[in-house]
C-alpha cells in the first residue's frame, strides 16, 4: 500500500499558477526525489503535503486516510515530519530545548528528556547539547531540525534542500544519517533537492517539476536522457557547470 498519495494538486497564488495538477506516490519506507528549476513549485508542494498551505484542488492521502483538510499539527501527529529550506529554530534556546519544544503551536507533542537526548545523539549533536541553536553551523542547524522532526516519530520525512550549502563531508554524513533512518526506522523520505549527487546516493527514483507540472517521473538513468528534462532543468545546470 502507498504511504503517501498526492493526487492532482492545483495551487495558485493570485494569478500565479504554481502547481497545475501534480500527482505522486510513495510507498512505506520508500525514497523519492523531487527536482526542478527554481520556482517550479517544489517547496509549495511540501507545504501542501504538510498542511501549512492549502491546495485549491486535489487530494492528499496518507496512510490510507484523506488528510487534505487536516491541520498541520494533526498531520504531524499522524506521522508527517519535515525540515525547512531555511531552518526554523529557536536561536536563543539550547539544542536540547529546541528538541523538547513542540514542533507545532498548540500541539502537546514533545518528547521526554531521555528521548530528546537519544535523538540528539542520533543526529550527532551530543557535544552541542547545551549550546544555543543560534551558535551552530549550518550543517549542525540542519541536524537539529532533523532531530526536531524525528521527535514526532514520523513515518514520512519531507526534506526541503537538506543538503544545500553544505560542504561535501557534511553532505555525505547527512546522507548516511538519512539512509540509516530509512533502514532502521523504516521512515519514508521525500526529498526536494538540487544536490543531485547526494539525492542519487539515497534513491534512483525522481520526479521533475517544471512550471508546476510533473514533466518526468521515473528512474535516474532515464531522467538524464529525457529531452524535456534536459531542456527545462538539466541543460541549464550543465551549461552553468561548464561555464564555471
Ligand atoms: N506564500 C506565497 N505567496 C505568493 N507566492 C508564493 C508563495 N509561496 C510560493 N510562491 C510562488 O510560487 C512559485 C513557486 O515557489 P516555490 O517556493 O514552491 O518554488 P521552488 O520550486 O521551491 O523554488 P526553489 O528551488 O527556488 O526553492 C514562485 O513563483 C513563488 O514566488
Ligand atoms: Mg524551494
Amino acid at each position: 500500500m502507498s504511504l503517501l498519495v498526492v493526487r492532482d494538486i492545483h495551487k495558485s497564488f493570485g494569478g500565479n499558477r504554481v502547481l497545475r495538477g501534480v500527482s505522486l506516490e510513495l510507498e512505506e519506507g520508500g525514497v523519492l526525489g523531487v527536482v526542478g528549476p527554481n520556482g517550479s513549485g517544489k517547496t509549495t508542494l511540501l507545504n501542501i503535503i504538510s498542511g501549512v498551505v492549502r491546495q485549491d484542488g486535489g487530494r492528499i492521502i496518507f496512510d490510507g486516510r484523506d488528510i487534505s483538510s487536516l491541520r498541520p499539527s494533526i498531520r504531524a501527529k499522524l506521522g508527517i515530519g519535515r525540515t525547512f529550506q531555511i531552518t526554523r529554530l529557536f536561536g536563543n534556546l539550547t539544542v536540547l530545548e529546541n528538541v523538547l519544544i513542540p514542533l507545532h503551536y498548540g500541539s502537546p507533542l514533545s518528547p521526554s528528556r531521555e528521548v530528546a537526548r537519544e535523538l540528539i545523539e542520533m543526529v550527532g549533536l551530543s557535544h552541542k547539547i547545551g549550546d544555543r541553536a543560534g551558535s551552530l553551523s549550518l550543517a549542525q542547524r540542519k541536524r537539529l531540525e532533523l532531530a526536531r522532526a524525528l521527535a514526532l516519530k514520523p513515518k514520512l520525512l519531507l526534506l526541503d534542500e537538506v543538503f544545500a550549502g553544505l560542504n561535501p563531508e557534511a553532505v555525505r554524513e547527512i546522507a548516511q544519517l538519512l539512509d540509516r533512518l530509512r533502514r532502521e526506522r523504516g521512515i519514508a523520505l521525500l526529498l526536494v533537492e538540487h544536490v543531485l549527487k547526494a539525492l542519487f546516493s539515497l534513491t534512483d527514483r525522481v520526479i521533475v517539476l517544471s512550471e508546476g507540472r510533473v514533466i518526468f517521473a521515473g528512474k535516474r538513468e532515464d531522467m538524464v536522457e529525457d529531452r524535456e528534462v534536459i531542456k527545462a532543468y538539466l541543460g541549464e545546470r550543465y551549461e552553468r557547470k561548464k561555464g564555471s
